[in-house]
């Protein structure tokens, strides 16, 4: 098969997330969700990888949104899921559909806040997880995921039942 020009990396963003520049800056930086969204195009886009970017606040659209990826040529992904991270099992479950590894960012330190920002419900499926580095954690995916895709390393997923 020929090797495809350019990759494909999909960036997307889960609930509220729209409000970034808004959020509280010590967690979230000052950046826009556009302003974002940009900068990690931009960067992917020097390392062959075509970067296409989705938000949304509605569970099911995001849920609908990743079938649609599931059965896409995309490569990677890198997700912010939002506070859906702690306790969505409808995202965690589509997730599970998608054969291209991804990365589990978040801009703040989860893992330093409070006791219920600590649990990911999807960390389990994410290749690459990144949490409290703004913008720089989300460059830091796309470079690992690049590796990946180049590995060629197929993501860990659950095994289909046999029952
Ligand atoms: C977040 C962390 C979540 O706990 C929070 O609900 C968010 C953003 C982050 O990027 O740090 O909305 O995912």
């Amino acid at each position: 098969m020929a090797a495809r020009a350019m990759r494909h990396l999909a960036l997307v963003h889960g609930v509220n997330l729209d409000m970034l520049g808004r959020r509280p800056r010590e967690h979230y930086g000052t950046l826009t969700l556009a302003e974002l969204e940009q900068r990690v195009a931009a960067y992917g886009q020097e390392r062959g990888f075509a970067v296409g970017t989705f938000q949304t606040n509605h569970e099911g659209v995001m849920v609908e949104h990743l079938h649609h990826l599931a059965g896409s040529d995309v490569d990677a992904l890198i997700i912010n899921p939002g506070a859906w991270t702690h306790y969505s099992y409808a995202i965690r479950d589509a997730l599970e559909l998608l054969p291209a590894p991804f990365a589990e960012v978040h801009l703040s330190a989860i893992d330093e806040r409070e006791e219920w920002r600590r649990r990911s419900v999807v960390a389990d499926l994410a290749t690459v997880r990144v949490a409290g580095k703004g913008l720089e954690g989300y460059l830091e995916a796309v470079d690992m995921l690049v590796r990946e895709v180049a590995a060629g390393r197929a993501p860990w997923r659950p095994e289909p039942s046999d029952d």
